[in-house]
């Protein structure tokens, strides 16, 4: 196994291994450092059966299944299909998911630790998915804007998101409004296996900033939105298909690009490992 940089601030490429094949513990331990240090792990030309991806996935925690049960896997459950391919009638998986920039399940209390997204079919132009440091993007703050808000809750919500992002949909269900209630979670974090500070923001899912006016609240999310993205902290992923990233969702963002989506088919695969409430 042999790990390469992607980036100077973030992201590492792992060569010379199978993930069909169990990972011995040595390998593993370097590849849970390097996810800790360098947030998204790029694994390339890999042939995963949906059993390699979710038993590859669950060596980082248990996995936690989607609230949009309609978009899992039937057989496994952990697999949460995102793709806008239409098979009988029916879409075989959430399409325009994180068309905005988000860290994973951030609306939950416990927001995942990771998500592994695995490439099925990719379109050959379009569908790039970019990655954002929150660690550089917490460092690149001055101090003044870091004593600012070093302490604010700001209130994360999927309902929010929801409206937004799915606009032309069914609304949520009762069910899965109650599986989803708003939460507050500190605007920096603290990674809780190396300690390092970062900026925990959001496109449309972060609904204000607490003990804020609507008005400064509003200033203040876009100005920390707006940051959090600068090029400066941000890499761009072109899919090929058996391409797999793990990406670590309590130091980065990320979000999807637009494709043809009337010429082309995009099928991915992606699990999410489950995480702690942040502090
Ligand atoms: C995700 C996600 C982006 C993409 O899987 O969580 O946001 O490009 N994916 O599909
Ligand atoms: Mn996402």
């Amino acid at each position: 196994m042999e790990l390469r940089a992607l980036t100077p601030f973030m992201g590492m490429e792992v060569r010379g291994i199978d993930l069909r094949q169990p990972v011995g513990d040595a390998d593993f331990a370097l590849i849970r450092h390097a996810l800790n240090t360098h947030s998204v792990l790029l694994f390339r030309d890999q042939a995963l059966a949906e059993a390699d991806h979710v038993s590859f996935s669950r060596r980082f925690g248990p996995l936690l299944t989607h609230v949009l049960t309609q978009f899992l896997k039937e057989a496994h459950p952990e697999i949460y299909v995102l793709s806008n391919v239409v098979d009988a009638g029916k879409a075989i998986g959430n399409h325009k998911e994180g068309w905005n920039w988000h860290s994973d399940l951030s609306y939950k209390a416990e927001p995942c630790l990771g998500s592994l997204l695995y490439a099925i079919e990719t379109p050959p132009e379009g569908a790039d998915t970019l990655f954002a440091s929150m660690h550089a993007a917490w460092d690149a703050l001055d101090e003044d804007a870091q004593q600012r808000i070093r302490h604010m809750k700001a209130v994360h919500s999927y309902a929010a998101y929801y409206g937004k992002a799915f606009a032309d949909r069914n609304p949520l269900s009762d069910e899965q409004k109650a599986k989803t209630p708003d939460v507050a979670h500190p605007l920096v974090r603290t990674h809780p296996e190396t300690g390092r500070l970062s900026l925990y923001v959001g496109e449309d899912v972060v609904k204000e900033i607490e003990g804020l006016s609507a008005g400064e609240s509003e200033t203040l999310l876009a100005e920390l939105n707006g940051h959090a993205i600068d090029p400066a902290f941000t890499h761009r992923h072109v899919w090929q298909p058996g391409d797999l990233i793990i990406w670590d969702n309590r130091s980065t963002m990320h979000r999807a690009t637009p494709y043809d989506d009337v010429k082309y088919r995009r099928v991915m695969h992606r699990t999410t490992v489950a995480g702690d409430r942040p502090f």
